[in-house]
């Protein structure tokens, strides 16, 4: 198992950021060079990639294999924990679920293959990814946001916590401009509480 060490917050501490995660429909598992060929499938939808900031369109195989190479590598360095999310029977990953910045300014983001919107597996990746993270990281904030109009998004951030608290303008990649962001934070004094609700 490769350790990583995360450093920062004024706390030291080793952690594993490979986790395997399972919830009742899915498997969230590290990500390996085999996923890129899904990545590049599903990322190849102009849907998904209009809502992230930094993937770019056409989405190729290359970009792929590029993308897991980077987060392997954060992920040795213990800057970053990506998860490639999977239907609990299933060889391929439909999504992925990451924390970055974990040297700095943890941010949160994630995004899931096209058919599989809009029946709770998002919510139920969240839920174990940032469970998973208030349990074993030193991280006592999170940021996180969404392109304007992604309503989808931001209920979920929502639902465990996160709050507005401000906006920006941000690159989207895909689409070749700056887009309005809403920005969102949450500390596990907030996750508690939504928790609670
Ligand atoms: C955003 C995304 C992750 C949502 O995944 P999902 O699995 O479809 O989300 P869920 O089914 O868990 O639903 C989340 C919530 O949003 C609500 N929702 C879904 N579509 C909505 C819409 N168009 N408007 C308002 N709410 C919506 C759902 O009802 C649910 O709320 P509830 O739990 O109160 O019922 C997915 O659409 C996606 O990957 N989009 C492209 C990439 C992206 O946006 N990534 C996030 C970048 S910030």
């Amino acid at each position: 198992m490769d350790i990583g060490s995360l450093s920062g917050f004024g706390l030291r501490r080793r952690a594993n950021l490979h986790p395997t995660l399972e919830t009742p429909r899915l498997r969230l598992r590290p990500v390996v060079r085999e996923d890129a060929a899904a990545f590049a499938r599903h990322l190849a939808d102009l849907e998904v990639t209009r809502w992230l900031a930094r993937v770019p369109h056409p989405y190729r195989l290359s970009d792929g294999l590029a993308f897991v190479d980077h987060v392997r590598h954060a992920a040795l360095i213990g800057s970053a924990v990506t998860l490639a999310l999977l239907p609990a029977e299933a060889e391929e990953p439909v999504g992925v679920v990451a924390l970055h910045g974990l040297d700095g300014t943890p941010e949160f983001g994630y995004w899931l293959a096209r058919p599989y919107w809009g029946c709770g597996v998002m919510t139920e990746a969240v839920g174990a990814a940032l469970d998973w993270i208030h349990r074993s990281l030193a991280v006592p904030t999170i940021t996180s946001g969404a392109f304007v109009g992604n309503e989808a998004s931001l209920r979920i951030q929502g639902r465990f916590g996160f709050k507005v608290v401000g906006r920006s303008r941000r690159e989207c990649q895909a689409l070749g401009r700056d887009l309005e962001h809403v920005d969102t934070r949450m500390d596990w004094q907030a996750y508690e509480k939504a928790a609670r609700t």
